[in-house]
């Protein structure tokens, strides 16, 4: 499906988010009703060295029907070689392809990656050029920025317009500085000047923490489509109570039980999908959150090794709070 098609209606998508977006989290994100899902960001010269451990993070399980892929790095020829052969192996199932430009992290500004490539029009204009001709006509390329690099500096709304002339189908904008990090509330105020500035459309993210949040500004907002992040930790339901709201609908909190019933089914797909246990520590931590005896559950959780410790922890824990 297009980008101009998916966002018809206003759509509600997992965020990329590294270390988190592995397909198990994106299946769950998926069966609860996003209506897309992101791999975490993806280095291009990971791809380029050919390195598996980037093809790990790239792949859908075989139950996954269709994925967006981002990309990160500063090299055109490294987008493009990256771009094409992540088409070719992903093939139909590749929703997307989307170009990280909002990464704070230092370790990756000092290479001219993530946010640095605000900073750098030219170049990224040029990548998105680039990813374009990896991809060919078939597959959509969009990219992800920022509110700018630097606090009061807003660069958001005119790097936009050079990213909608070098072809971006939508232009995702956290509405945070990169020097805030995740500091300070997200400004969608910026969000609405980007969609202003463009006629592409623009998906939003920033601090949509709970579903009232994420209905009310794809209600009253002039965004096509809203990234959730971190308000799907521990909260799956998030996509489809957004969308239950949206309707005219109440939601009710969810009860231990069904808390339970999800945390389990996550942590048996990070099984099924390969991925390493040690994810399903934090997976506890937020699926517990708010519950009583949170926090000694959250320790036990940091000892278990296996499936079944997991497991035998979750049924103790259940038999505990019936
Ligand atoms: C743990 C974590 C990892 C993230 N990784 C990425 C990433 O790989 N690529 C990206 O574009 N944004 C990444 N982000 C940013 C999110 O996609 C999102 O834009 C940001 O968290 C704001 O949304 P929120 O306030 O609703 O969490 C990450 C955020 C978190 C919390």
């Amino acid at each position: 499906m297009r980008f101009a098609e998916r966002l018809a209606s206003k759509a509600i998508f997992l965020a990329p988010m590294a270390g988190v977006t592995d397909a198990a989290y994106r299946m769950i994100a998926r069966s609860h009703g996003a209506d897309l899902a992101y791999t975490e960001m993806v280095s291009v010269a990971g791809v380029h060295y050919r390195s598996e451990k980037t093809w790990e993070l790239v792949m859908p399980h075989a139950d996954e029907s269709e994925i967006a892929v981002q990309l990160f790095g500063s090299l055109p020829d490294q987008f493009e070689e990256a771009a094409a052969q992540v088409a070719e192996r992903v093939g139909e199932k590749l929703a997307c392809i989307d170009i990280n430009m909002a990464c704070p992290v230092p370790k990756v500004i000092r290479k001219g990656e993530g946010s640095a490539l605000l900073d750098d029009p030219d170049r990224a204009a040029q990548i998105v050029r680039a990813v374009r001709r990896g991809v060919g006509d078939a597959v959509d390329v969009t990219v992800k920025i920022r509110r700018g690099r630097t606090a009061g500096q807003e660069l958001a709304p005119a790097f936009a317009q050079v990213m909608e002339d070098a072809g971006a189908a939508a232009i995702a904008v956290h509405g945070r500085f990169a020097s805030q990090l995740y500091r300070g509330a997200s400004d969608w105020s910026c969000v609405e000047r980007v969609a202003d500035a463009v006629s592409t459309p623009v998906i939003g993210s920033g601090d949509m923490l709970d579903a009232a949040t994420v209905a009310r500004v794809l209600a009253e907002g002039r965004v096509s489509a809203v990234m959730v992040a971190r308000g799907s930790y521990g909260n799956p339901w998030i996509f489809e109570d957004a969308k239950t709201l949206l309707e005219g609908w109440s939601v009710g909190a969810r009860g231990a039980g069904e808390r339970f019933d999800a945390l389990e089914e996550h942590i048996r797909l990070l099984v099924a999908t390969g991925a390493h246990l040690a994810r399903a520590r934090s997976l506890f931590g937020w699926y517990m959150k708010g519950m009583p005896h949170a926090s000694e559950l959250r320790a036990c959780g940091m000892a278990c090794t296996t499936l079944e410790d997991y497991l035998s922890l979750i049924a103790s824990a259940r038999q505990r709070l019936s």
